[in-house]
């Protein structure tokens, strides 16, 4: 067994974790380094932790690497991360493939260079047959986006005939968001201090477990997890109910 598996052994472990990993910038600039250097060490826990989940028995797993919203940062800071993302997507293609793990980028793809589109979609033909843990990587994501890209689909099938008014439903958004067919999230850490959402999985999000750390992402870790899996177990959801 897994160092992880002995640790969350007896556990309630959620289906679905879902990660804003905040934190990288501060966390350099403590040490007299740039931002970037920041963001290349959280590339790397990224790396780890998808090991320690899948080990951990989540079957699902969703991180947050760039909103919609980090376009406003400098030209420098994003070219940096776009560089990053095409490395790493790359090494993950091979590790996926070794660890069975099926790969999404979840957001949109407007405004993304044409090598890292073909790299998204390489990645994501070549492990869509694997059955071992579900990995969202959310590039150029934004919730409220993703709801409007719904709604424009949506629409398309309404003006086209093939559904009427009556057949929009919750399952229906559901199905059209970039996470369709998936279990919505069962818990949602944040790292780095702040307690928003910053436009993460708004609709899916409905009913999940808050985490926050004070933690910056580079510094989060198998020990780490095992304290929000901990703390998840001692939340009682309810859905609206009451506990008998
Ligand atoms: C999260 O860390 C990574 C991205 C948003 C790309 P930040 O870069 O937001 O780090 P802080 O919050 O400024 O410390
Ligand atoms: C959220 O972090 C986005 C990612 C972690 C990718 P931000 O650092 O962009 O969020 P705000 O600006 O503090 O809300
Ligand atoms: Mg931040």
């Amino acid at each position: 067994m897994s160092e992880i598996a002995e640790k969350v052994k007896g556990l309630n472990i959620p289906k679905h974790v879902a990660v804003i990993m905040d934190g990288n910038g501060r966390w350099a600039q403590e040490q007299g380094q740039p931002r970037t250097y920041g963001h290349a060490a959280g590339a790397e826990v990224v790396e780890n932790m998808v090991e320690i989940v899948s080990d951990a028995g989540i079957e699902f797993f969703t991180v947050y690497a760039f909103s919609t919203e980090n376009w406003k940062r400098s030209e420098e800071e994003v070219s940096v991360l776009f560089s990053l993302f095409a490395v790493y997507l790359q090494k993950l293609m091979k590790k996926s493939m070794e660890n069975n793990v099926r790969c999404f980028i979840i957001g949109s793809r407007e405004g993304l260079d044409k090598e890292l589109i073909d790299v998204i979609n390489e990645l994501e033909e070549k492990t869509k047959e694997n059955t071992g843990l579900t990995f969202n990587i959310a590039i150029n994501y934004g919730g409220r986006d993703e709801i409007v890209r719904a709604v424009k689909k949506i629409a398309v099938d309404l003006i086209a005939g093939n559904i009427t008014p009556e057949d929009i439903s919750e399952n229906l958004i559901s199905e059209n968001t970039d996470t369709a067919g998936m279990p919505d999230p069962d818990l949602m850490i944040r790292t780095g201090g702040e307690e928003r959402i910053s436009n993460f999985l708004p609709w899916q999000l409905a009913y999940t477990e808050f985490y926050f750390t004070d933690v910056n992402w580079p510094d989060f870790d198998e020990d780490e997890l095992v304290k929000a899996i901990k703390k998840f177990n001692g939340r009682e959801r309810r859905f609206g109910g009451v506990i008998k």
